[in-house]
């Protein structure tokens, strides 16, 4: 079964670029609820409503076509990063539907029997039950979740409330886009595409879970925009801005290599097109620095700020649990920009 041969884009990448769903977006008006703690005008990952003094509904849905070829690794990979939106809000998951447009033309039915059936793995090991869903027929095979969970109204993470002097840590290793896209050319190591895999079915719960002891000070899941595009919604209205050590961040093994030899997805483009402007010293950034920062990430890591003395002990913490967290920079006093250090090698 080679399910990404039925599809144009793969994963997150087909995201429709944010600039042109801003466009859209922009105008129209917002619905005032007193419940309401978040709601899409912050580019947050869920929306957060209140429902009693001490608890609130996080509600998410992500779906899209296949970025890997097994059936039941996409619908793993999808499961997993539906679910991440809930937990980059310091939510817990509570319950799943899917969603899903098949093909009935090219794909045989019981490819979606796996595709659940990877699913509801991940799903069980999020403790999340699938309580419905919904599918239809469709040109291209699309697979996803809504996910709804819970968070007390105060611990909630959002992606705009970072503070001064903080560190940044991401969660998980760049490069799934580039993957991707030498995997839909037939030219994609095994080794490469199986540590991305990995990657992308791991749920970012133990992630979560650990992190919360630290004081997170914001958080944010990296996924379609590139670690740039959603590192940019944290500082974009801010008074603050961040420094991204290009240098120090882990990327899937031959991740920069492929985006050397131009394997870079339409996302990436998007990416840099929509976001390149808040990065200040854009034009010294290298061709491979640049094409793996603005990646689009599926089922990426979470990208968050912790205060600058407890982050050492954060960092360490997550290691030990098995997690592929790093540092990802810090926030800087230079209003609603970016900065760029280092490079990275192809
Ligand atoms: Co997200
Ligand atoms: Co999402």
């Amino acid at each position: 079964m080679q399910l990404t041969k039925f599809t144009t884009f793969g994963g997150c990448g087909a995201k429709i670029a944010p600039g042109l769903l801003d466009k859209a977006l922009c105008g129209l008006p917002r619905m005032v609820d007193p419940g309401l703690l978040v709601d899409f005008s912050t580019s947050d990952d869920a929306g957060v409503y209140q429902i009693s003094p001490d608890t609130a509904l996080v509600q998410t849905l992500d779906f899209f076509p296949p970025i890997v070829d097994d059936p039941r690794t996409f619908g793993m990979i999808a499961a997993a990063n539906a679910l991440s939106d809930v937990y980059a809000m310091g939510g817990r998951p509570v319950t799943a539907m899917s969603i899903v447009g098949f093909p009935l033309g090219t794909l045989d039915i019981e490819v979606l029997g796996e595709i659940i059936q990877g699913a509801l793995e991940i799903l069980r090991e999020a403790d999340t039950p699938l309580v419905g869903g919904h599918s239809i027929q469709d040109g291209e095979l699309k697979f996803g979740l809504s996910v709804t969970g819970l968070v007390h109204p105060r611990e909630v993470w959002k992606n705009n409330t970072l503070a001064a002097g903080d560190r940044l840590i991401i969660t998980k290793p760049l490069g799934t886009g580039t993957i991707n896209m030498a995997l839909r050319e037939g030219r994609a190591h095994p080794e490469a595409v199986e540590a991305a895999t990995r990657s992308m079915v791991q749920l970012n719960r133990r992630a979560a879970e650990t992190i919360r002891d630290f004081g997170v000070s914001a958080c944010t899941d990296v996924t379609g925009f590139g670690l740039i595009g959603h590192a940019s919604e944290m500082v974009v209205h801010s008074s603050l801005g961040m420094e991204i050590d290009a240098a120090g961040l882990r990327i899937l093994p031959r991740a920069a290599e492929y985006v050397s030899q131009g394997l870079t997805p339409g996302g990436t483009k998007n990416n840099l097109e929509f976001r390149g402007p808040l990065v200040e010293n854009l034009a010294e950034l290298r061709d491979c620095t640049r094409g793996v920062l603005f990646d689009p990430q599926t089922s990426g890591g979470l990208l968050f700020g912790v205060a600058e003395n407890r982050a050492e002990e954060c960092l360490k913490a997550l290691v030990s649990q098995g997690v592929e967290a790093c540092y990802a920079g810090r926030v800087i006093d230079v209003p609603g920009k970016i900065r760029i250090t280092g490079q990275i090698q192809g």
